[in-house]
């Protein structure tokens, strides 16, 4: 048999050698590419090959060499899938690999968490438009005119449409609830809200704000004072702490600003508090009788209170989150880990 042929021969055995494990694959290799292998061999027969023929039997033997090496490279990267089991590929009854699922993102674990407390207090969910008019997001709420309260909130405004913007606070919903039932009305209301403000640590142009609204006969401050010192015990922990800060806001009458008690115990407790222990989580007050009015309710039967928290900043608190940013870069490293709480 001449080495043509001999060649044809070793390239069928190529083809059959059963590679079902990595130990095969390693012994096919050095029994043909190794330092004595049978490549060896098929070198020294072409040496001695007639002259006229090398041209072709190197080509053919270049082939040759190709197709070992590929039998060892698929060989092995099946033998590494397998980590070497013979067997692991043909075990139909192994129960598959975990199949990876998403998490829920940070903040929609806690605005479902605010929205199952306030709920249990009998409040409706319900929800008003984005881009907004003048009159929901301000006017309708005691911001006048030329009210330096406007210039608290930097406000995105629609080029072709004056009078249209983005909502600057979730209020706005109070206003088309209030036009639209009459009372009794027991609402929250979740929502995102835009500002014209420069992104950093503690600041974006977007973010998520729910707001409360109650009203009926005989709603007072103690009402509101009680609603709020239950809802912080249930979502921060029942001997959570609380404390009301007289404020302003055009809405309401009196305002409020809400602080948990944090502690005062570590470094960071002193440097996030200020020093002062307390922590802000929202806006309060009873709802000014002239917003009533002007959204047709008579101010001198019902009375109500009003409350506005930031979910990004009551996430934050809650799991000790530095950066805002962190909650709209979608990083996967950081959404996971909330995965838990669920
Ligand atoms: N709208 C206020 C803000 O965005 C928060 C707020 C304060 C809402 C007092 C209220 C309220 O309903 O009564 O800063």
């Amino acid at each position: 048999m001449g080495l043509k042929e001999q060649l044809q021969a070793w390239a069928s055995e190529i083809t059959a050698a059963p590679l079902n494990s990595a130990e095969e694959v390693e012994q096919f290799r050095i029994e043909w590419l190794g330092r004595k292998g049978r490549m060896k061999d098929v070198m020294a027969a072409f040496k001695e090959a007639p002259n006229e023929e090398k041209r072709e039997l190197g080509k053919l033997i270049n082939e040759f060499k190709q197709s070992i090496e590929a039998r060892v490279a698929s060989g092995a990267a099946s033998g590494a899938e397998d980590s070497g089991s013979e067997k692991a590929d043909h075990d139909w009854t192994r129960p598959a690999g975990g199949v990876p699922v998403g998490a829920h993102h940070p903040l929609s674990v806690v605005r479902r968490d605010i929205i199952g407390i306030l709920e249990r207090m009998g409040f409706v969910v319900s929800e008003g438009p984005e881009i907004e008019d003048d009159w929901h997001v301000f006017s309708g709420l005691n911001f006048p005119e030329e009210h330096p309260a406007r210039d608290m909130q930097d406000t995105f405004f629609v080029d072709r449409a004056p009078d249209m913007l983005l909502r600057t606070h979730t209020s706005s919903v109070q206003v088309r609830e209030m036009e639209r039932r009459d009372p009794p009305m027991r609402i929250i209301m979740p929502g995102r809200v835009f500002r014209n403000e420069a992104i950093s640590a503690r600041a974006h142009c977007m973010f998520h704000q729910i707001e409360g609204l109650y009203i009926d006969k005989g709603v007072s401050f103690a009402d509101l004072k009680q609603t709020l010192l239950r809802f912080a015990q249930e979502f921060f922990g029942a001997d959570t702490r609380i404390r009301l800060r007289p404020s302003y806001f055009p809405f309401t009458e009196p305002s409020a600003e809400v602080d948990v008690y944090w502690g005062l115990e570590t470094e960071v407790d002193k440097r996030i508090t200020k020093g002062t222990g307390w922590l802000e989580i929202l806006g309060c007050g009873m709802v000014d009788p002239a917003v009533l009015e002007a959204s047709g309710i008579d101010s001198r039967e019902y009375s109500g209170f009003a409350f506005g928290m930031g979910v990004e900043r009551i996430t934050m608190l809650k799991y000790q989150i530095g950066d805002l940013r962190a909650f709209f870069e979608s990083d996967m490293r950081f959404l996971s880990q909330f995965e838990g709480e669920f």
